[in-house]
């Protein structure tokens, strides 16, 4: 793949500096949890258990305790009482509400079961494998389509959650000139970031720090202390740097409570890694089903949008994403009906990974625009603009700025849109059938409360602290250039500090807020700094003039829309985010994926040699690192196109290929041409630094693209992801 040079700024976007963190991370100073030494360190392994639903009936440690090196053996019968675990789409913190080693019960495959602690990992995985469990087995449900689940109406068991009907869908389908009603699928994935879930807990008295991946330090550092019953004040977290998270570290996880009781309980501290029990004692992204009905006059105006979704959850939590928020705002469709059910099934609970709601959701409604395209027997990119709105249309509410258009416009020009033959199979090289299509991308605006503190001393040295999160986005360098701009400093006169619960409290990495809520909050921090100063222009008469050697200023910013007690919730670690869809205003990014395919005639053997993708997402700080995460988001959307799954064994409720080796990515020689175009935006309504966040937007649509051009390559619809060549295969 080419490295192409970082984008040229257009108009209001921020320059295309290097990663200030970067030297850090290629010389290998860059410090991750797992890297922290600390001295005197037991290593933990977990054990999980072997069944998906029953009881266990006995646990036998004769032979693992007789492992040298061990000293200690946590199961249900002798952990210490544990406080409570706030479920994280209840308002609390932690990724599942069931605690861990709580009862002889069993309702996922891979739950733990015991943490073995021992002098060494070797030692802790030998006496592990020694654990010998029993258990009363049922027979599980694994799935959306197995027997003995329960379905239930999100609206029902989720307070956030609404089901849209809007004008009268029915009716409006059935006058309907052209009618579409498919059935979408996409699977269950999980996270296999190259850093572990790793977790590190050393106590000194009755001080407690945790070394700890994390995408939300200060929720961690709360929600643990309600675990294990300690006050907050005594609790530390540090994740300065995080190798890969996406979702996966925003939550706290039941590894973390037991790690930290048992290092109590041997007054030593304790090193816990998992690696492949990270498919079962961490979250993932479940397996949904869309049903979509369009129903549109012969001019391309939709005029009803049905959708229907089933998601899959664990018997223990409600875990949903819901993206029929955002994809009902898309489209000028005035009759709407959207339906989310979820289907408790016996698997561990799923949770947050990137663009939760919009990667399914937006995958079968672009998957079924394209499908509406062909049937109206008009060009896809028309659809949309026959279509395009500026407010919600179940709502009214306006967009703030929405620039999905210019996106496609944009994206098409570069890609050659204006070359491609409308009629499928009709484009060949060869052996090779060539398939061109796109897709909409599309996220919420997002903001959460964040505090941040900024110092400027008289020498022009400027530090910002916020416990915020570097996540690999690029975050260092857009905070340091927020306030190198404002203070007219170098960038490389500024320290960014992050990933430190002491730090004043910032949100969580999740929801691509970081941008827009930590900049925000350090622009008034600067603001006050610069207040300070009086409009002075030279530094150094200002500080002789004030008589100090620096300025410390800190500042809280409570995002528009939100209520003030959001602020006092981020101070107890808890996530609150504004922003999307709202009743008054509608806040998105945009973007628009424009794919090519080349499908071999004879092997079906797929290849995607270009992939072209405008984006407008308010205004852009830094142009390297927003290409960096766009492309990123990208190519993750090829690999749910044509890679990514989980497989699942039904008789078992287990995982099949439940570890990276196994689970197939796509790799370099997979990923050809990726062109990022940023399109100029600007949007005041939004948060003081106009920052719409793009961590999220660039892996949605992607899938819809791909597939959209295998069907204008082949003629064939797989409407099931991932795309692999034996499902076209078995099609012709
Ligand atoms: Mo992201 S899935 O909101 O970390």
């Amino acid at each position: 793949m080419a490295i192409a040079e970082a984008p040229e700024p257009k108009r209001n976007m921020g320059k295309p500096e290097p990663r200030i963190d970067g030297r850090l991370k290629v010389t290998g100073q860059a410090r991750y949890a797992a890297d922290f030494p600390v001295s005197n360190t037991a290593y933990g392994f977990l054990v999980t258990s072997t069944i998906a639903r029953g009881r266990i009936t006995r646990i036998d440690l004769s032979a693992a305790k007789k492992v040298p090196g061990v000293l200690h053996i946590m199961t249900h019968e002798n952990r210490p009482p544990l406080g409570t675990f706030e479920f994280v789409a209840k308002g609390g913190e932690a990724a599942t509400a069931k605690p861990p080693l709580s009862t002889d019960r069993i309702d996922h495959q891979g739950e733990i079961v015991a943490l073995v602690v021992a002098e060494s990992l070797e030692d802790a995985r030998e006496a592990a494998y020694n654990v010998k469990v029993e258990y009363d087995v049922e027979a599980p449900s694994s799935g959306l389509d197995s027997p003995g689940t329960k379905t239930v109406m999100a609206a029902d068991i989720n307070a956030r959650h609404k089901d849209t009907h809007a004008g009268d869908p029915d009716r409006a389908f059935a006058e309907a000139a052209v009618k579409l009603d498919q059935t979408y699928r996409t699977p269950t994935q999980h996270h296999n970031a190259i850093e572990l879930f790793s977790t590190t807990c050393a106590w000194s008295g009755d001080e407690l720090t945790i070394y700890e991946p994390s995408q939300f330090v200060v929720g961690l550092q709360h929600g643990l202390a309600k675990e294990i019953g300690v006050d907050k004040t005594r609790i530390r977290v540090l994740s300065p740097f995080i190798g890969g998270a996406f979702g996966s570290k925003g939550s706290v996880t039941p590894r973390t409570a037991i790690v930290a009781v048992a290092a109590k309980i041997l007054n030593r501290p304790i090193k816990l890694v998992a690696r492949a029990q990270g498919f079962t004692v961490a979250t993932y992204r479940a397996e949904t089903r869309h049903r979509i009905r369009f129903g549109a006059a012969a001019d391309g105006r939709i005029a009803s949008y049905m959708h229907e979704a089933w998601e899959l959850t664990s018997r223990t939590d409600d875990y949903m994403v819901g993206g029929t928020r955002s994809t009902e705002a898309m489209y000028a469709t005035p009759n709407v009906d959207a339906k989310v059910r979820l289907v408790k099934a016996d698997r561990n609970t799923p949770g947050f990974m990137r663009s939760p709601p919009e990667v399914p959701y937006m995958y079968a409604l672009e998957a079924a625009m394209d499908e509406l395209a062909f049937a109206l027997k008009m060009d896809p990119v028309e659809l949309r603009r026959i279509n395009d709105t500026d407010k919600n249309p179940t709502n009214g509410a306006p967009y703030t700025s929405r620039s999905l258009m210019q996106c496609y416009d944009e994206a098409a020009k570069t890609f050659g849109w204006s070359k491609r033959n409308p009629e499928p199979q009709s484009m060949r090289d060869g052996d090779w059938l060539i398939g061109y299509s796109c897709a909409t991308a599309s996220y919420p605006t997002q903001m959460g409360p964040a505090t941040a503190r900024v110092r400027l001393t008289a020498d022009g040295h400027v530090l910002v602290q916020i416990a915020g999160h570097d996540i690999g986005t690029g975050a260092y360098t857009v905070i340091g250039q927020q306030a190198a701009e404002q203070l007219g400093v170098p960038l490389r006169n500024v320290d960014v500090e992050l990933g430190d619960s002491m730090l004043p409290p910032g949100p969580i990495a999740g929801g691509s807020i970081t941008t827009a809520s930590a900049c925000s909050a350090v622009k008034l921090a600067c603001d006050r700094v610069l207040a300070r100063l009086s409009g002075s222009e030279d530094l150094t008469k200002a500080f002789e003039t004030l008589g100090v050697g620096s300025i410390e200023e800190y500042a809280e910013y409570l995002p528009k829309g939100a209520k003030p007690s959001a602020l006092t919730g981020l101070y107890q670690g808890k996530v609150s985010i504004v922003g999307g869809s709202g009743d008054k205003q509608t806040m998105y990014a945009f973007g628009a994926e424009f794919v090519e395919v080349r499908i071999h005639a004879h092997t079906r053997e797929i290849r995607v040699p270009r992939l072209v993708g405008a984006f407008a997402a308010g205004r852009i700080m830094n142009t390297r690192t927003a290409r960096s995460q766009l492309m990123g988001g990208m190519i993750w959307g090829i690999s749910s196109a044509l890679h990514e799954a989980t497989e699942i064994d039904e008789r078992f409720a287990r995982y099949v290929n439940d570890n990276l080796a196994d689970y197939q990515i796509p790799v370099n020689a997979d990923i050809a041409e990726v062109d990022v175009i940023l399109v100029p935006e600007e949007d005041s309504e939004i948060n003081p630094v106009g920052v719409k966040g793009i961590g999220e937007l660039g892996n949605v649509g992607t899938a819809a693209a791909v597939a959209n051009a295998v069907f204008h390559a082949t003629g064939v619809r797989i409407r099931d992801l991932p795309i692999r060549l034996e499902k076209l295969l078995a099609t012709t």
